[in-house]
Formats: C-alpha cells, structure tokens, sequence
C-alpha cells in the first residue's frame, strides 16, 4: 500500500512538470485530488487494513495529498498571473485616450425666448393655448372678417398673406389674433390667456423680414378691464423681460380690433438710442401692438360689450429676442447655423 501511494506521488509529480496552462491544472486536480481520486479511494479503504498499519498509510496519504495539493496551488498561482498578463496585454484600454465628444443639443432662441415669456404672463395669471385650438392654416373669417379687417384692407392683398390656391378662403394666418376669437368662441369670460405660434406673411425676405415668424397673441376679457391694466400688464412684462433699466415707450397706432391702439418700443439695442441702420434712426424698435379689444369685436363673437371690456396684444418673437440679444439679421433664426445657435 505504501508503494502504492508512493507510486501514485511519483506519477503526480511528474504530472506536474508537463501541465501548460489552467486547463490542464484542472485535469490534474481530477485526476489526483478529487473526492473520487486513487488517494482518496486508499484514505476510505483504510478501515480494511490491519490495525497496525492504518495509523502509518492513513498519515502518508494525508501528507502526499496535502503535499500535491499545495504544488498545485502554486501552479496555479504560476498560471493566473501568466494568463492575466496575457489577457490584460490582449484587451488593453488606454484610458489616457481622450473620449468621444458628444454635442449637446440646445434649445432654439426662438424657443428659449417664447419659454420666458410665457412663464412671465403665467405668473401674471394668463394661461397658453396651443396651436390645436388656433391653427397655423386659418381661414379668413378667424384671420381677419371677425377682427374687424375689412375687406378692401391692404393686409388682406395677396401680396401680404398667403392664400390657399384651392380655397379662397383659406389663408397662411398673417398674425395670431385669430387666436382672440378662438378663445372668446371658445369660452366665457373671464377670459386671460396668450397663445404663442407662427405666423406667415409674403414678404421680401431681407435681414428685417422673414416669410416665417412668431407671435405671441394675448387677450385679458372681463367685466372693468381698463386701458390702464393694459398699461400695468404690459409695462411689468417689458420690465421683466428685458430689465428695468431698458428703456420703453408706449405710441398711439391703429388696429382695426382694437381701439384705442398703441404700440410699445424698446429703446434700440445697437446703438443705444442714438440712431442706426437697425432702428432707422430713430432710437426705437417695436415689439408689440396692443389695444382695448373693439366693441365690434366682443359683439361678434357675442360678448355683451356693455357688460365687458378687454385688451389684447400681440408681440414679434424674433424681435423680442433680436433686442434682447443684439442680434442684426431674422435669417440666422432660420439657418440652423451651429456656430449661430450654440451661443445661446
Ligand atoms: N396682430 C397685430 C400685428 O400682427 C398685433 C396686435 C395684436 C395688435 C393684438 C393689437 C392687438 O401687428
């Protein structure tokens, strides 16, 4: 039996010298340290052995396996760290690589500015609706009949508004006061809502003046609204807009669905007031018009015009934000130059 067991080590120990990696550690350990390995099977079969040899075979067994487990443990020690430094070299990562940039998108400034300002009149308790409810593709009677236009009006020639080629009646809207009529048909008064969105007219187009922009309607209807909530609502909007230090005027105009009719301008962004190409000289530009809402108006859409009164205002987004921003030319809203929007 001792033989055996030496025998068995000799065979092992060889073994050993010819294993490459930790596979064949592996085979090894089934082979000679395995619960069903020769070893093994001698250590359980001691019982059938005289008495007196048990203590000595069991102790040899018990050394040569310990001795066998232990070299195989530094193989595979051995192994690990030759088959690491493989697989590391093999899937190497050079972190001082730089990474892949990845742009960031932005919002619009046209966007960003309807944003701001709809938050401003959300805080002076005006609610949005949205183009659902006062669509881009209108038709006259929203876009001008019920806003008092009348029908010889310039605005209405071809030249000014898009119509649809297959409807006459069906026309780009021009402005968003049809948004006015929406919602004064759409529900009773009280009444205080903006509605923000484009608006289409034929224009030349030049650094002034895009076939495309934006306007921001807004209309206050309830009973004793006066010309002077116009002025406290308007004047609190542009100073918080564009700051309290930013000069502003109000000037006597005329709108057919309103009366009276003002429009309000900042002073010029370019030239300080002074006069420049931009403001025409004058030291002022124009962001909105406004007005009591036109008795013929509320009675139109049948509103008791004894019993309420309103304002409505509508304001040039590109404008808003061109004076906010000093920028000189409404094109570059509409390029998607990169270098253009990834200032704002
Ligand atoms: N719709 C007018 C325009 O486009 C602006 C305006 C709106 C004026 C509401 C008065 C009241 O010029």
């Amino acid at each position: 039996m001792e033989n055996k067991i030496l025998e068995i080590e000799k065979e092992a120990v060889e073994a050993l010298q010819t294993l490459k990696d930790s596979k064949d550690l592996e085979e090894f350990k089934n082979k000679y340290l395995s619960r069903n390995c020769e070893l093994t099977n001698i250590k359980k079969c001691l019982k059938d052995l005289p008495v007196e040899e048990r203590p000595k075979i069991g102790a040899l067994a018990n050394k040569v396996f310990q001795e066998l487990e232990a070299k195989a443990n530094e193989k595979g020690e051995e192994f690990y760290k030759v088959e690491l430094d493989k697989k590391l070299a093999k899937e190497k990562i050079d972190i001082t690589l730089p990474g892949t940039y990845l742009p960031y998108g932005k919002v619009h400034p046209l966007t960003s500015t309807i944003n701001e300002v709809t938050e401003i009149f959300q805080h002076l308790g005006f609610s949005v609706i949205s183009n659902e409810n006062s669509p881009e593709v209108e038709t006259e009677y929203f876009n001008f009949d019920m806003l008092n236009v009348p029908k010889e009006h310039p605005a209405r020639d071809v030249q000014d508004t898009f119509y649809c080629k297959n409807a006459s009646n069906v026309v780009l809207r021009s402005q968003t006061s049809g948004a006015q009529i929406h919602a004064m048909k759409d529900k009773k008064p009280p009444i205080r809502i903006i509605s923000p969105g484009r608006v289409y007219r034929n224009e030349n187009i030049s650094a002034r003046k895009n076939n495309l922009f934006h306007q921001i309607e807004g209309l206050y209807v309830d009973k004793n609204v006066t010309f002077a909530h116009l002025k406290g609502v308007l004047n609190e909007f542009t100073r918080l807009y564009f700051g309290a230090s930013r000069p502003m005027r109000f000037r006597s105009s005329f709108f057919p669905f309103t009366e009276p009719s003002v429009e309000i301008d900042v002073q010029c962004i370019m030239c300080g007031g002074k006069g420049c190409a931009t403001c025409s000289g004058t030291g002022w530009l124009e962001i909105l018009g406004a007005g009591m809402v036109d008795p013929n108006v509320l009675e139109g859409v049948g509103i008791d015009s004894n019993v309420y009164s309103g304002f409505a205002f509508g304001m040039g987004v590109e404008r808003l934000t061109m004076l906010k921003y000093a920028i000189d030319d409404i094109r570059l809203f509409f390029n998607n130059d990169i270098r253009f929007l990834k200032q704002f």
